[in-house]
């Protein structure tokens, strides 16, 4: 019996400049160049076992069997490729698990998407370097490029049709800054509406300022790659706020205008802009959902956290460092 399994464990990353649209959308090529971070405290933790005796792929998530909809098809596309790829055609069984709660803006495709390619290829045997992997784990979600990485990472969008110069590199390592923190608030950790996929194409077909928004980018990546290189937080955090800030106005104008925000995210953007008036250096981000995310050094973390005491709608906090890439380990989910 020919059996394979592999288990991989990958984190999910936050991006200081954002990707929002692409230019192709079944191969997941961007419009704008991104930059992220890898967070080390939240992860995905998923098995792949192909087997030739099995008759369909299975899939389950944080112990519950996945039956049908979007998100069994996406897995089931992943495996596709690492099929093509690796000329092997078996199905395979996928066991995966979250630290955090999914689809919250807190970057769940980015992990599941690097643990799933990282494990699949692996258990199949297909050998590949990382920026190859990259280049597969991006076709699953554009964003879990970035989580094959570790510490800081730029996703190069190409210039290529067929996307095989659309891939993660990474600026730094982990170990680069250590004392770089991210906190990643959340307020609401339902399921968001509208899914990012969706979400990216309705800006780029809808929203005037789409145009502009490709321009800034260009120039927020190249800046902000040096002042991360320097580890100078304040101009760090000013372009990512700025970037952030700018994507939101491109969803914000789109038609049918898309708000990811809720009360609580501007009561704590407010709160953030005090504490930054008062002398903090702490900046935020947010992504396709209504959490916040802060970036600071750690000597500031518990001041910070201080402040947000009088925010009881924050439902629960992580604090976390860079972290690492994708990685496999020998412990199997089954
Ligand atoms: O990779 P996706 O499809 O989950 O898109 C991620 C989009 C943002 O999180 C909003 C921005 C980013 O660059 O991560």
């Amino acid at each position: 019996m020919n059996k394979i399994k592999a288990t991989a464990i990958a984190h999910p990353n936050i991006a200081l400049i954002k990707y929002w649209g692409k230019r192709n959308d079944e191969l997941k090529i961007p419009t704008v160049s991104s930059i992220s971070v890898t967070l080390d405290n939240l992860y995905t933790k998923t098995t792949v076992e192909f087997n030739e005796k099995f008759e369909e792929d299975k899939f389950s998530l944080n112990d519950k069997t996945v039956t049908g909809g979007v998100v069994l098809k996406r897995v089931i596309e992943l495996l596709d490729l690492i099929r093509k790829h690796s000329k092997k055609n078996q199905f395979a069984k996928v066991v995966s698990e979250n630290n955090f709660p999914d689809a919250a803006g807190l970057a769940s495709s980015s992990s599941a998407f690097a643990a799933l390619t990282m494990a699949g290829c692996n258990a199949i045997g297909y050998g590949i370097n990382k920026k190859e992997m990259s280049i597969i784990a991006r076709q699953g979600s554009g964003s879990a490029c970035r989580s094959i990485f570790g510490g800081f990472v730029e996703w190069k969008k190409g210039k290529k049709d067929d996307g095989t110069d659309s891939f993660a590199e990474q600026i730094a390592d982990e170990k680069h800054w250590e004392d770089f923190r991210i906190i990643v608030l959340i307020v609401n950790p339902k399921e968001k509406k509208i899914k990012s996929t969706e979400g990216m194409k309705i800006s780029v077909n809808s929203s005037e300022l789409y145009e502009a928004w490709i321009k800034a980018s260009e120039n927020d990546a190249g800046k902000i790659k040096q002042y991360l290189l320097e580890k100078n937080l304040t101009e760090t955090g000013k372009i990512a706020e700025q970037n952030c800030l700018r994507m939101h106005s491109v969803m914000i104008s789109s038609d049918p205008s898309l708000i990811y925000w809720n009360p609580e995210t501007v009561t704590l953007i407010d709160k953030i802009q005090a504490m930054q008036s008062n002398g903090l250096d702490l900046h935020f981000t947010i992504d396709a959902g209504p959490n916040i995310k802060i970036i600071c050094q750690e000597k500031d973390v518990e001041k910070i956290l201080n402040c947000l005491e009088q925010a009881p709608f924050i439902h629960d906090f992580v604090v976390c460092s860079p972290g690492k890439g994708a990685e496999i380990v020998d412990d199997h989910l089954f």
